[in-house]
This record gives structure tokens, sequence and C-alpha cells, in this order.
């Protein structure tokens, strides 16, 4: 007998899905719906979706592309009837979006639109509905490339945010490539800025622009053509680079407001971040550098929390200590020797330091100052000697424990010739199906050093892999590989989506459930399967109402607009010219019992 503690959301899980089927595959007695699609309408004068007619102007009253982070919050006073969706829009995959004669200066234009993030506001008539997009909520916004952000912080006001466009160093226009986040204890949403370092040229020789991986190379999306301060070669926004790399703090409840830069939390390939309120009060930020050989960081605010008085609460990511992880084996040396095999003491485990880089408003790292730790955050996380982590992906306290999970999803160089070795906290050579781990701190989250052990080493252990449950046979769990996204049940089961499976185990990438405690500790069962070249992101887990929902992250993504590889979500042929629709990015709900808008027929290409 399987202990769920109390969650509702029962299931028996899926079997692994070969990766070129294309379809959303849910368990038995379950079916699912599109929330809002890639192109779908935000507001009442929202132009529809003409996908070989698109406008940057109508892209901008559109849902963007590749729905990253997702939340659904209930609009207080609805009786669960109206709810407040964010999404973020990480990045653009042109091959797919566009037919062959939209030209390039087009396409640019839609593109950057089409990256940010949307609040909407969606509605069920009973709980046990899917939601549905209402147009005309109040609070429906779009965040473009064009749209206003501050900056708070140390940095705020610094010579190293001043540019031509706002020589005080106090604001930017537009959020880059934006990948997970997390909902704060005060009802706001973070997301991070991740791969930024795609969209600048510069001379590409500092040691800044060397480590941050910013050249001299023309960008993927050329949107330098357009705009002279994507190049820091030009004068007057050398520093523009410096605007981008942040966490993001957006509230979704006020629409007319700002949102923030927080620059205390640093300067990297943020993944997201999530914050849990200590013991003590204080306000803690967790966020992963999702690049090879990077490093977990984690921010404390200066001031403590204040329930109820929520526009206090929002200054709370402002001024704060930053650290950065170093972990340490307990086992020897010897006994992690790449191949992933399980040392003598049972477990991948041991202790762990958060290192100070900026404590009390004062820099912890000789040779920098505040400005320097925060805007070259990796830099000075090198020179105190943090732990370089096999990709640090999503970063979550569990709400029922408080304990830390952090997906490190793959990184095929470890080990390998002129990089770093194999240590426990990252013990297989050329990682190629990433680790979970877990941290536990010695104390309340304001700690100073913490206890860890890797809760999965993933694979797929019917294929021969080296991998670890935490004790669990092997031979009962589903296959997984590459850990991205981490979420949490009502009853703190922890919930991980994947981007890379098939690549690695051959399976399409999905959502999956771990127990975490008592003796089926370890045992990973998959809830869904995402279509051919997608992957599965934003989990938000509504185990109470028996529901669940995933953003699908770049359908198709191998395919391109002449030859498909997927038609998600629609798989209708609905001109009848004898081809279904595009695949389109979408927020997915997964509900118990039939579907309810007659979308059988769309359920998989047959
Ligand atoms: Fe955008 Fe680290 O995944
Ligand atoms: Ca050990
Ligand atoms: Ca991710
Ligand atoms: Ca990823």
């Amino acid at each position: 007998a399987k202990s769920w503690g109390a969650s509702k959301l029962t299931f028996t899980p899926i079997d692994p899905v070969h990766h070129a089927v294309d379809g959303l595959i849910v368990p038995e007695g379950y079916t699912w719906e599109p929330v809002i699609r890639w192109g779908d309408g935000l507001f009442p004068d929202s132009p529809s979706f003409d996908p070989e007619n698109q406008s940057a102007d109508s892209q901008a009253k559109q849902f963007g592309y590749n729905n990253d982070y997702l939340e659904i919050q209930e609009v207080p006073g609805s009786n669960g009837r109206r709810g407040l969706l964010f999404a973020n829009h990480e990045y653009t995959n042109e091959n797919l979006m566009f037919p062959d004669s939209t030209d390039e200066a087009t396409r640019r234009a839609v593109g950057m639109a089409a990256h940010g993030m949307t609040a909407v506001e969606v509605v069920r008539k009973n709980r046990n509905d899917a939601w549905s997009v209402d147009v005309a909520g109040s609070r429906n916004r779009r965040f473009t490339m064009h749209t206003e952000y501050t900056f708070d912080g140390p940095l705020r006001g610094s010579e190293l945010l001043a540019t031509a466009d706002d020589p005080e160093g106090v604001s930017v226009r537009g959020t880059i490539n934006n990948c997970a986040g997390g909902l704060t204890p005060w009802g706001t949403m973070l997301s991070g800025e991740e791969n930024f370092h795609g969209y600048f040229v510069s001379a590409g020789t500092s040691e800044a622009d060397r480590r941050y991986g910013i050249t001299a190379e023309a960008t993927a999306r050329g949107w330098e053509i357009d705009e002279p301060r994507f190049d820091a070669r030009n004068a007057g926004h050398e520093h523009e680079k410096n605007k981008f790399g942040w966490i993001v703090e957006v509230d979704p409840w006020d629409p007319e407001s700002t949102p923030v830069k927080h620059t205390g939390l640093g300067r990297f390939n943020h993944e997201g971040a999530t914050v849990i309120i200590a013991d003590s009060g204080h306000a803690v930020a967790y966020s992963g550098d999702d690049a090879r050989f990077e490093y977990l960081y984690k921010f404390v605010s200066r001031d403590t929390y204040v329930e109820g008085d929520r526009e206090h609460n929002k200054t709370l990511l402002s001024e704060g200590d930053l650290y950065v992880a170093r972990f340490t084996g307990n086992s020897p040396a010897g006994e992690i020797d790449g191949s992933g095999a399980v040392p003598s003491d049972g477990a991948f485990d041991g202790g762990g330091t958060w290192l100070p880089l900026l404590v009390d408003g004062a820099s912890q790292v000789s040779g920098f100052s505040v400005e320097e730790v925060l805007v070259h955050t990796r830099l000075a996380a090198d020179a105190v000697g943090a732990t370089k982590m096999d990709r640090p992906e999503d970063v979550e306290p569990n709400p029922v424990t408080g304990r830390v999970y952090m997906a490190c999803t793959n990184n095929d160089e470890r080990a390998t010739a002129g990089h770093a070795g194999v240590d426990e906290p990252n013990p297989r050579a050329k990682n190629r199906d990433g680790h979970v781990v877990e941290i536990t701190e010695q104390g309340d989250q304001t700690a100073t050093s913490f206890g860890w052990t890797l809760v999965l080493v993933c694979g797929d252990p019917a294929q021969g892999d080296a991998t670890y449950f935490s004790g669990f046979p092997a031979d009962q769990v589903s296959p997984i590989s590459c850990p991205d996204n981490v979420a949490f049940d009502s009853v703190g089961n922890l919930w991980i989506s994947t981007d890379g499976a098939p690549s690695g185990i051959g399976y399409c990438d999905g959502l999956f459930r771990v127990q975490l405690e008592g003796e089926d500790r370890g045992l990973v069962e998959q809830f869904l399967s995402v279509p051919a070249g997608a992957e599965t992101c934003g989990p938000v887990i509504r185990d109470t109402q028996r529901t669940a929902f995933v953003a699908v992250q770049h359908p198709g993504e191998d395919g391109s607009w002449q030859t498909p590889q997927s038609f998600f979500p629609d798989y209708v042929d609905s001109d009848g010219d004898g081809r279904f629709a595009m695949p389109r990015p979408s927020v997915v709900q997964v509900l118990k019992g039939k579907p309810k808008r007659g979308t059988a027929d769309r359920r998989q290409r047959q």
C-alpha cells in the first residue's frame, strides 16, 4: 500500500512514452484541456490569432510564446470561480512560429513581443470545471520588451546600470528569457531572467564577458539590428547587458504597478527564485544559476515579514545578505568514481556552508565592491570557492517540511577534459540524466550551514543506468531524466517536471510525483507525458481540487513550420486543408473525469 498522506490526486502511473509520440498522455480516468495557447487574445480588442499574418502589435495583445513558469491564484471573494493566471514567456522558436513568407524584420519584432510575461484572469462555473480565459478581466496584462522595469537594492543608481537611455541607472525596458519563478508569501510573482547573455553582443574580451558567455558574435535573434542597446560596443549602451540577469518581482494584482528587478539577489542565469519565511521572520530566497558548473545562491532579507502588511512585504527582497553554497561530501573521495555507484555509507550526502558574498551591506569578497559582487556575482562566487554544480535549475523549499529541493538537470561536461571532476554532490561523469538534492538547513532557513543528500540520481534502471532512488527498489519506479522544475502538493510530495529526457533515456518529457517520507521515500511515479519536442514546465499541483496544470513549452521543437513534428494542442484540421493546426505552446489543465468541451477528438494525433 502506498502512503500518500491526505493527497486526493490519486492515479495509476502512466508508462513512459516514446520520444516521437505527439500527444499529451495523462493517467487513466483523467483528461486535459488547454487553458490558454500562444496567440490567444488577452483583451476585448485582441486580434484573432492569424499565424500567417502576425505583427508585433497583435502579439502584444495575445498570449506570448514558450510559457515556462506558471501560477494560478484564486481571486478572493470569488468562491473559487475566478482566478489570476500568471505565466512567463521564456523564448521564441522562430522556425516553428513563422511561414517562409514572413520577413526577418517582422520575425524580430513579433519575437520581441512574444517574450516577457502575462497576467490574465480565468473563470470557471464550478470548481470541477476547467478554467477558461476572461478577456474582460480587469487585471489582464502583457509584459513585453517595451514594458518599463525599475531597479531596487544596492545597485539602484549605480554607474554600472547607467546608459544613454537611463543615465540615472534606475530603470530598463523589458525582461528576457524568463524561466522558472515563484509565488511569494505576499502574493507577488518572482521570475528569473535566465539565458540573457544570448541576446547581447559585446567585445567579449573582459573577464566578466567571458564568465557570462557574452561574445562579439551576432545573436541568434538579431535584436541588435533594431535596437543599439543590445550591442555593448555602441556608445552609451555599454551597461545595458548589466540590466538583465536579475530576479524580477511582479504584482499581478495591480495592473498599473511597475515590476521590479531586485539587484540584491545578484546577477547570473537565474533559473527562478522561491521564498520561504524563516522562523525568525526573514524572507529567504533560493536561486540556482542554470549553467554547467554553476552555483546555488541564497538571499536573506534584512527586514522581517509582517503578516497582512503587503506594501512592507513587497520591499523584503530589496535589501539583505547574499550567500553561495559550498557542498562537502562525507564519503571517502575514492568511493565517488564517476560511475554513479552508491558509496559505502549508503548515500550521496554530507554537509555544507553558505559562504557570505554580501552581509549587512558590506562585501565579504576580497577585491570586490558591493556593486561588483552584485553585477558580477559569478566572479565573486568563484573567488570564495563555491561548489560547481550540474546545472542548478529550480530550487524550492517544501512548504510542509521546510527542507529545500534543487534540481540539477544534467552536465555532459562533468569530469571531461578541462573541466571539474566528480564529487559527492555531483557524482556522475558526463551526467546525462541529472539528480535532485535535498537540503536541510541547520536551524531555520537563515542558517549558515546545512546538511544535504541526493534524493534521486535519475535515469532508466531498465536500460542499465546507474541510478539511486533513496534506496527505493529501482525496478519499481518510473524512469526519469533531466529534472527541471519542482513543485509540491498540499501534503508535501515532491513533483518534478523534466526537460531533456528524449535525448537521454529516449522518452518524452513529463511530470512525476516523488514520495519523500516513510518507507516509500524515493518512489517516482509518472503522472503525464508531453508531446514530441516539448519540455514540461510550470507544474501547479492542486491535489485538494484533484487537478494539476502544466505549461507545455516548445512542442515540436525539432520540427519546423514546413515539417511539423507536433500539432499540439488542437489536433484538428480546422480549415480542411489536410493539415492539422500548427503546434502552440500552451497552459494545460489536467482534470479527473471526462472532457467537458467536446475535446475528446483532439487528445492525441492518431
Ligand atoms: Fe530555462 Fe534552466 O531552464
Ligand atoms: Ca556519503
Ligand atoms: Ca527551466
Ligand atoms: Ca531546462
